[in-house]
């Protein structure tokens, strides 16, 4: 076992419990300091921690016992915190997406290979056996040359659900720049880097009602455009559609399937680690499950995190990179771009695609 590397946690909102279960049950990780905007809440999670100090953003980040600051703070504060970190020398592990547009991103990126941290950024998903067992049949061939893929995430909203869902439907938010990581960066595994964007989108209502919480029936502006889909094109020639909606009451389109000359593969869920892949050959008239080749089985938000640290230690580059995060967020921003001129756009970075997760 290698040294313990020491977390520091900025944002401490619903998906914060999941890290925080993820890196208890790390052996090599330890959580020394948390912060949040809203005192008491650093507070209460500091109360469960025995290892933690719950400190203010500005001292967590100068803080000398932490290594690595996960930044789990709302799309809008993404990147003022990870150039913060960077400036103080932390390596910087953050929620999706990177930055809330891309020229915040490109900053980001461009301050951390400056100083010479480590960067990730989520969705650390895809390093699960889900798309990666799905990546390593495409990479061994049973498909055949992939051709296409379609990518679908249809819903009513999070307002159903979220207690405080006002950023969902702001600049940053919107169905794709808040669930499009998940799916962009599966597509990018599967099918490599994106060299342009063709995007158009639509827009239900002007305002949503918040379903549950203590807030429950506030109304909450929408600033952005709620249904956007797309069409990708691949370096290798291969085309994807996708469609990322908070205007749709139900769909029952698999998350994503891709289609090469020999047959077609069902690949589950990106938001999800886990989940089943199907393939149907050319010439069968049945849909086979493809047992699991790759990925982390059982693994829950924060394993890219460990990945992060642990790669450290070898010297490899993060798996859920911030070149990857970049370059998610240049195809989605591109996407809306797209919608707005009606012209393409041209991708212009191409990050390599970070190596096959073994089974474990
Ligand atoms: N909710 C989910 O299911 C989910 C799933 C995956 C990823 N995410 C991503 O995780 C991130 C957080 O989402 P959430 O649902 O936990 O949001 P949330 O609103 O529940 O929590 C965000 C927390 O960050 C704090 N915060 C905001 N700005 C800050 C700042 N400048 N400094 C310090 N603290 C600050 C807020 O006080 C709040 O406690 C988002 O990027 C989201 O896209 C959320």
């Amino acid at each position: 076992m290698g040294r313990t590397h020491r977390i520091g946690v900025v944002g401490l909102g619903y998906i914060s419990r999941v890290y925080l279960e993820t890196l208890a049950a790390a052996p090599d990780a330890e959580i020394t300091a948390v912060a949040d905007l809203d005192r008491a809440r650093a507070e209460a999670v500091a109360a469960e921690l025995p290892s933690a100090r719950a400190l203010s953003v500005a001292d967590l980040l100068a803080s000398e016992d932490v290594d690595v600051v996960l930044n789990l703070t709302i799309p809008a504060a993404h990147a003022d915190i990870a150039l913060a970190a960077i400036a103080q020398g932390k390596d910087v592990y953050g929620e999706k997406p990177l930055a809330a547009t891309y020229a915040d991103a490109e900053a980001v990126v461009d301050a951390a290979r400056a100083a010479g941290v480590r960067l990730g950024c989520a969705p650390d998903t895809v390093l699960g056996t889900g798309i990666q067992t799905a990546r390593a049949f495409i990479d061994g061939g049973e498909i055949g040359r992939p051709l296409a893929a379609t990518a679908v995430m249809a819903s009513p909203g999070h307002e159903r659900w979220h207690p405080n869902p006002d950023f969902y439907y702001q600049p940053g938010g919107g169905p794709l720049l808040d669930m499009g990581p998940y799916y962009v960066t599966a597509l990018v595994q599967l099918l490599g880097p994106v060299t342009w964007a063709i995007g158009a989108t639509s827009r239900l209502r002007p305002e949503r009602v918040i379903a549950q919480g203590p807030r429950a029936g506030e109304v909450v502006p929408v600033a952005v455009d709620s249904h956007v889909t797309g069409i990708l094109q691949h370096a290798s020639g291969a085309l994807s559609t996708i469609t990322t909606s908070f205007d749709t009451v139900a769909s029952t389109a698999p998350p994503i399937e891709v289609h090469g000359e020999a047959a077609s593969l069902i690949v589950p869920d990106p938001n999800n680690f886990d989940g089943e892949v199907s393939v149907r050959r050319l010439g069968s008239d049945e849909w086979q499950l493809v047992r699991p080749l790759a990925g982390i089985a059982g693994a829950a938000r924060g394993t890219g995190l460990l990945d992060l640290v642990r790669n450290a230690d070898g010297g490899a580059a993060p798996r859920a990179s911030g070149d990857m995060g970049l370059h998610v967020l240049e195809v989605m921003t591109g996407l809306l771009e797209s919608a707005s001129t009606g012209s393409r756009v041209e991708i212009r970075t191409s990050p390599e695609r970070p190596s096959l997760v073994p089974l474990a």
